[in-house]
């Protein structure tokens, strides 16, 4: 405290009378309320507490650098010999010396504070801030009622945990409230409490607070002073307060990722100062009112996954100021408005996933500060509108999706700022301009009408990850190694066009990044060399080529491999299945000889059908195949027994081994609780009868046993399965009725039976075909039909 008595002449010039004394008196005044400044008292209460805590890891420096507010030890420089209201963090009233505010955010704390803290001695304490700190998930310590001053309480993300005691609620003086990002809970009648008492409160922050069992009508009669209320992802569910929408001075609104969260918006008088409103993923529901359009200061709104239909107001227009509009994953329905022309100030438009339909309204002149256009999945049809060529703030357009036509406009390939482009799943027809920008990042096109070359200039695109151009009618060789300049490449998907694909390397290319390589129906004939240096592929596309030999020790290398589809090629060999993490392998329809290759156990799906595979039939790995769903050998020449643990399998969806020379029995086993929806063993040399255990695939939709050797009895057990819809048991050695006149069959779904060729015996009973509701609809109809006429009966 410096204190000059000339200043205090200069200041007090007109008495001039007993000057000395009025000095004198001040500095008395002066130098008591100096000592005042911090009391002994308050200094050891502030150093106590600050032997509560150790200052170790800084956990949330990123985020408070973010916030602009640097994240140091602030407690470190708190010395006794200095006074405290000069501490960092410390304020002091002025008069009166007691510390009234107390802002720790940021200040790498690690403890707890217990209940008899020192710092519960500061009574005067207004402002008290422990944000982004480590209270090692301690609680709240209710003892925050000894502050009765509390204007301001923020304890985000601080690693306080358990429930928000309820003497919180006492603090009726709090103007703002933040709970944010611990692990809490708050209870109904905490809340109840909350909103009683808290009648100043203008800031309430309690996202990521569990409040799953606080009932939101309690929210009716917060304070009216309410101006941020953020309640994101609290779990909260049931009727949000239609009211809340109506506080007078709300300016923000955050109700995102509360699932089960249901509302309408108001028809009238809604919240005139709203800027922020973000209500996605919840279950708010109901037509979007005209009177959004009175929120003239709105500047973002999102509502992306909430259950909204009706067509956008054309009052939608009145909010000049807004910025971020994203009804993306709605019911939205009707044309685009064109009143969306006089938001200036846009930059994020989506109302992708919606049923927007007509064409896309010519809107963008004067929208300059658009940065992303999203109207992905959704009826949209004509051209793509010109406007959008002026758009030099564009960095991504999503049309995928829609009914677009029309020649692809050569504009697109020029925008300066563009880094994604998806017009995926549209019939735009014309042909691909060289590239004339840099910034592109993803290029999606696939499913269009696109025909021509693909301009050389797509291999120069240097930020280029993801190149999507399958399924369209381009035409002419794709020269996969003429630039090496495309290091970042991650996904290249070429498949379904009428392209031949040079693969060979000429150049020192590398693609060290790539994941992701479809080249379906390419025209390749053989491995492409860019699998040498593609180290972390994880799915590789090489169906319907015409690659011939064996499968090269090169691809065995690439360990990151999980799908793998080289169907429909001329490969005559392959060594093993030897990756790591593969769940996916389809070689079906080559030329592959020899015995099977042992799956690796994680495998998902197998198929190496329609291959000349000889041996012995099934390895033993087979069984440790713990996760297998889909399992195709057939039309093979497999031969000896069907392992039994197959039919144990509990993953098992898709059984398929007809046509090859399998022999012994069906496996007996069949387990409780099977997946089995398909189990194909025709055209084999199997005997016995049919497992009794197969009533255990309560999912079995297809069953087909025929021709083999299969002596047995009519399976009038296999009745029962629900869901059972083709039954083929032709060509067997199935012998005597097919149930007696009292048997009822509720076969109830089944729709293809092919009893044919077998030795049945027996007339066949009305009743047999009444009970197959599925099957038959003309009743009291007399059948007798001699079983060796019968023929495959087909009813859809
Ligand atoms: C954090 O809590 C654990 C268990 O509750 C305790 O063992 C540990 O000492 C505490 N750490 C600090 C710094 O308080
Ligand atoms: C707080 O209570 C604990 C025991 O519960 C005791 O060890 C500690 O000394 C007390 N601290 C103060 C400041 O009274
Ligand atoms: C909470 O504590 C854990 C370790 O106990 C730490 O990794 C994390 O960063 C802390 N979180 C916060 C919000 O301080
Ligand atoms: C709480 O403190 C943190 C860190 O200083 C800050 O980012 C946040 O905005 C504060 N909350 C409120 C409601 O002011
Ligand atoms: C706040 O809530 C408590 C507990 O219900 C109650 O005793 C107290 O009177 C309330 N205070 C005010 C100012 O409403
Ligand atoms: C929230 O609390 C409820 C009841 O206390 C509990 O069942 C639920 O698992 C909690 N939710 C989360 C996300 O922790
Ligand atoms: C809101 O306040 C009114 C009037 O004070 C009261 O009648 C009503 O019960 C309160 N509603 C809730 C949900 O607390
Ligand atoms: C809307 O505000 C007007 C004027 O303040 C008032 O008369 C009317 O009752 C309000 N309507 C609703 C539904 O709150
Ligand atoms: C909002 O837009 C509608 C129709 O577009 C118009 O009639 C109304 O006057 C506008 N309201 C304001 C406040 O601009
Ligand atoms: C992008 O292309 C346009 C048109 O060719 C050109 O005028 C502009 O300078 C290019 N911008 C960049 C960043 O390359
Ligand atoms: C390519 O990406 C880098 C890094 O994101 C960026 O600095 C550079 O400007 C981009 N190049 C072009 C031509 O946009
Ligand atoms: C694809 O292009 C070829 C010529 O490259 C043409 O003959 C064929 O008709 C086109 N197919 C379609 C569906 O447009």
């Amino acid at each position: 405290m410096i204190c000059s008595c000339e200043l205090i002449k200069e200041k007090m010039g007109w008495l001039m009378m007993g000057y000395q004394l009025v000095c004198l008196q001040i500095l008395l005044l002066l130098s008591l309320s100096s000592a005042n400044l911090c009391s002994h008292g308050q200094i050891s209460a502030l150093l106590h507490f600050k032997q509560l805590f150790s200052f170790g890891p800084a956990f949330h420096d990123a985020y408070c650098d973010i916030k602009g507010t640097p994240s140091y030890p602030k407690m470190e420089n708190w010395k006794e010999d200095i006074d405290c209201c000069s501490w960092d963090g410390i304020t002091c009233d002025t008069v009166t010396g007691h510390v009234i505010g107390l802002d720790l955010s940021c200040s790498r704390l690690h403890g707890s504070i217990p209940a008899n803290s020192s710092l519960f001695l500061l009574s005067h304490l207004q402002n008290h801030n422990l944000a982004f700190n480590d209270f090692n998930f301690s609680q709240i310590p209710s003892n925050f009622v000894r502050f009765p001053s509390l204007t301001h309480l923020n304890l985000s993300a601080s690693n306080f945990s358990s429930q928000v005691p309820f003497e919180i609620s006492h603090l009726s003086k709090l103007i703002s409230l933040d709970f944010s990002s611990n692990d809490l809970t708050l209870e109904t009648l905490v809340m109840k409490e909350l909103v009683q008492n808290m009648t100043k409160l203008e800031q309430l922050v309690f996202d990521f607070v569990n409040m799953s069992t606080v009932v939101p009508d309690y929210l009716t009669n917060i304070s009216s002073s309410m101006m941020l209320l953020s309640l994101s992802e609290c779990g909260l569910q049931g009727s949000f307060p239609e009211n809340i929408f109506r506080l007078p001075n709300l300016h923000t609104l955050e109700l995102s990722w509360n699932y089960n969260l249901r509302s309408t918006f108001p028809k009238v008088n809604w919240s005139n100062p709203l800027t922020y409103l973000d209500v996605s993923n919840t279950q708010l529901s109901g037509e979007l009112p005209h009177s959004i359009g009175n929120l003239n200061s709105l500047s973002s709104l999102y509502m992306k996954r909430c259950n909204f239909i009706g067509s956008i107001p054309a009052s939608i227009g009145n909010h000049t100021k807004l910025s971020y509009l994203d009804l993306s994953y709605n019911s939205f329905s009707g044309l685009i408005p064109s009143s969306l022309s006089k938001l200036e100030q846009l930059t994020v438009l989506d109302f992708s996933k919606n049923n927007f339909n007509g064409e896309i309204p010519d809107i963008f002149i004067n929208l300059t500060q658009l940065s992303s256009l999203a109207l992905s999945s959704n009826s949209l049809s004509g051209s793509i509108p010109s406007g959008v060529h002026g758009l030099r703030n564009l960095a991504s357009i999503y049309l995928d999706g829609n009914l677009l036509d029309g020649t692809i406009p050569s504009w697109l390939f020029s925008l300066p700022s563009l880094e994604k482009l998806n017009l995926n799943d549209n019939q735009l027809s014309g042909h691909l301009d060289e590239f004339q920008n840099n910034s592109l990042q993803e290029i999606k096109l696939s499913n269009n009408r696109l025909h021509g070359s693909i301009p050389s200039s797509i291999f120069e695109l240097l930020n280029l990850t993801y190149l999507d151009l399958s399924s369209n009618n381009l035409s002419g060789a794709v020269e996969l190694y003429k630039s090496a300049k495309i290091m970042n490449l991650e996904v290249l998907r070429l498949s379904y066009n009428n392209l031949s694909t040079i693969t060979k390397n000429n150049v020192n290319s590398s693609f060290p990044k790539l994941f992701w390589l479809d080249l379906s129906s390419c025209s390749i004939n053989e491995f492409p060399e860019i699998l040498l240096t593609a180290d972390n592929l994880q799915r590789l596309d090489l169906s319907n080529n015409e690659i011939h030999g064996h499968v090269p020790n090169r691809l065995f290398n690439i360990s990151t491999l999980f799908f793998l589809n080289l169907s429909h090629n001329f490969l005559t060999g392959i060594e093993g299945l030897p990756w790591q993490v593969i769940w996916y392998i389809d070689i079906h329809s080559n030329l592959l000889q020899g015995q099977l290759p042992a799956p690796p156990p994680q495998l998902r799906f197998l198929s190496v059908s329609h291959n000349r595979l000889t041996g012995l039939p099934i390895p033993s790995s087979f069984c440790n195949l713990s996760s297998i769903e889909y399992l195709d050998l057939s039309s093979n020449s497999l031969y000896g027994k069907v392992p039994q643990c197959l039919g144990n399998s509990m993953s098992i969806s898709v059984l398929d081994l007809k046509t090859n020379n399998f022999h012994g029995s069906i496996p007996q086993t069949f387990a409780n609780g099977s997946r089995l929806m398909t189990l194909n063993l025709n055209g084999n040399s199997l005997e016995g009868s049919l497992p009794l255990s197969l009533v255990n695939c309560g999912n079995l939709e297809v069953l087909d046993v025929g021709n083999n050797m299969i002596n047995d009895s009519f399976p009038h057990w296999l009745a029962t399965l629900p869901q059972l819809q083709v039954l083929i048991l032709r060509s067997n050695r199935f012998y005597g009725p097919l149930g007696n006149s009292k048997t009822r069959l509720p076969f109830s779904r089944l729709r293809i039976l092919d009893l044919s060729h077998n030795g049945f015996t027996g007339p066949l009973q009305t009743r047999f075909f009444e009970n197959l509701p599925a099957m038959m609809s003309r009743k009291n109809t007399v059948f007798k039909l001699n079983i060796w006429e019968m023929n495959i009966i087909k009813i859809l």
